[in-house]
């Protein structure tokens, strides 16, 4: 049984035993009625939030922006979308929030702006515009065509063409998301000063989106093909990104932007990655520790509900963690459909299980704590432009962006007006005035998960150890700190299993179930799919 040690962990930072909460804001609450959440619904549920016990809640953008890609097409770096409220709104939702000690976290999108941006307008007006530079512009080849064969992460040509100044210009994304070109110190500059007008406000850190595209090859050249059954391949793509994507160059922005944070004190730095393998997050996290604090790991939520592969990949990831370096574990976002869904129903209490007893930052994204499920939206609502682009793939993230469920009021109470996406069809049952009233509710299941997270250090910073001999349905492993030993099995079979666990203790007092059943004594039988958090003698 292989033992890991978390480093540092008798002054741990802030963020390193905190559980994080994502909210998507269009969909979080509405407060003016137009079916779209904004700030001031924010505020109104931060005290749900702090119920909840989560430390940090990262806020997907919500700075002025055309909606092309809901937000992440941003045309003001350094004000607030008035859809969503304003900048005293802003710091208004800042000061309630550091009031009841939860940190907020924005969301900064370096690697393109809106084709809205002043900045843009200004580099499309003329080949000899000052701000040309700021983004990417290539001549057509001879025969017109793009130059070369770079395609956007949404589908079709990355290369959009300028009629007016007879150029391409290139967004990873949409055409209405121009890549900034980070090769211009200019650019550095102004982004910078956009993080540290934030910084300086008093947020608590930044995710930075798609930094993986940061940066492209010098020379331009030509992608090769995906190969069969790659990682690549799997997202839809005809090429493999070799040229446009995680460049060498691209790690030296993640460090200068690293020290933009650190002019400031107890910030958090969260990238969002994208890697084959959990060997790819480690140059993210610098040489030594001077990237991501939290380099976001997706590894676990791209693979199967498979007690081996879980364990393979958590153990692969702790095995290479640099020296003083904070595992981290992300089961859903705004962008993949919600685990409830994926990994079936029966399953979603043991994702948190796992998810919040693993040492690792957690990231939850609102509305899992209900057990929310993705909603299927008919081809006429569809918004989101990926879904809309890549209609052959199942691409749509529409249905896991839908209103958070509240209570059973009209639209489930997140808006009095029309939500800008359908609310669940069984927002009535499901919601959180409901599962509040439920002692065995997800809700109340979460509730519980994260006070025992928080009371418990053996839960975030204790030594973590693979049990091993269970069986391969079953995963266990052990947490210990303080004196305390506390272990957790979780049951992946749709079968009940026997566990006996003699060889390691004398008695076991359930902590939480994800059936809210007691076991005792040191044999007893799990159900289909439940997973147990036991306090070993
Ligand atoms: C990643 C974000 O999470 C996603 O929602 C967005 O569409 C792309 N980056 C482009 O900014």
């Amino acid at each position: 049984m292989k033992t890991y040690h978390p480093d540092g962990t008798q002054n741990p930072t802030w963020w390193q035993t905190a559980v994080f909460y994502q909210i998507y804001p269009r969909s979080f609450q509405d407060s003016t009625g137009d079916g779209i959440g904004d700030l001031q619904g924010i505020i109104n549920r931060l005290d749900y939030l702090v119920d909840l016990g989560i430390n940090a809640v990262w806020i997907s953008p919500i700075f002025p922006s055309p909606m092309a890609d809901f937000g992440y097409d941003v045309s003001d770096y350094c004000d607030i979308h008035p859809m969503f409220g304003d900048l005293a709104t802003f710091d208004r939702l800042l000061a309630e929030a550091h009031a009841r000690s939860l940190k907020i976290i924005l969301d900064f999108v370096p690697n393109h702006s809106s084709n809205q941006h002043p900045w843009f307008l200004e580099s499309r007006s003329s080949r000899d515009n000052a701000k040309r530079d700021w983004y990417i512009w290539r001549d057509a080849k001879p025969d017109g065509s793009p130059p070369n064969n770079w395609i956007s992460m949404f589908g079709g040509s990355a290369w959009t063409w300028d009629e007016k100044t007879q150029q391409y210009y290139l967004h990873s994304f949409l055409p209405e998301q121009p890549d900034l070109n980070w090769r211009n110190p200019d650019v550095v500059d102004a982004m910078h000063n956009a993080l540290r007008f934030w910084l300086k406000r008093g947020v608590d850190g930044f995710r930075v989106d798609a930094i993986l595209c940061l940066i492209k090859h010098e020379d331009f050249l030509d992608n090769p093909p995906v190969a069969p059954g790659s990682f690549w391949e799997a997202w839809g793509h005809q090429f493999e990104p070799r040229y446009t994507v995680n460049q060498p160059e691209m790690f030296e922005h993640v460090r200068l932007m690293r020290r933009v944070f650190d002019e400031f004190e107890e910030r958090v730095h969260i990238g969002e990655t994208s890697t084959e393998d959990v060997a790819g997050l480690i140059p993210y996290y610098g040489r030594p520790l001077d990237g991501y604090d939290i380099p976001f790991n997706f590894k676990l939520l791209h693979a199967d509900w498979h007690a081996p592969t879980m364990r393979q990949i958590i153990e692969d990831y702790y095995d290479i963690l640099p020296a003083g370096g904070w595992p981290n574990f992300v089961f859903g976002n705004h962008d993949i459909h919600r685990f409830a869904t994926r990994y079936g129903y029966e399953n979603h209490r043991s994702v948190a299980m796992l998810l919040l007893t693993l040492w690792g930052i957690p990231t939850l994204y609102y509305g899992d704590e209900l057990g929310m499920e993705d909603v299927f939206i008919p081809v006429e609502q569809r918004v989101d432009p990926w879904g809309i682009n890549m209609p052959e793939g199942d691409f749509g993230r529409d249905p896991e962006r839908t209103p958070m469920q509240w209570d059973a009021s009209p639209h489930a109470g997140f808006t009095s007006g029309e939500p800008w996406l359908p609310v669940a069809d069984d927002y009535q049952q499901r919601n959180v005035a409901s599962q509040l009233a439920d002692e065995q509710s997800t809700l109340n299941f979460y509730k519980t998960l994260i006070q025992l997270r928080r009371s418990r250090p053996a839960l975030h910073n204790g030594a973590f150890t693979f049990v091993d001999g269970l069986g391969d349905d079953l995963l266990a492993y052990l947490r210990a700190a303080d004196g305390q030993r506390l272990l957790v099995c979780l049951n992946f079979s749709d079968q009940a299993r026997p566990v006996d666990l003699s060889h390691l203790t004398s008695s076991a007092e359930t902590l939480l179930s994800t059936h809210f059943t007691a076991h005792s004594g040191t044999t007893f039988t799990l159900q289909p799919h439940e997973s147990v958090l036991l306090q070993l003698k």
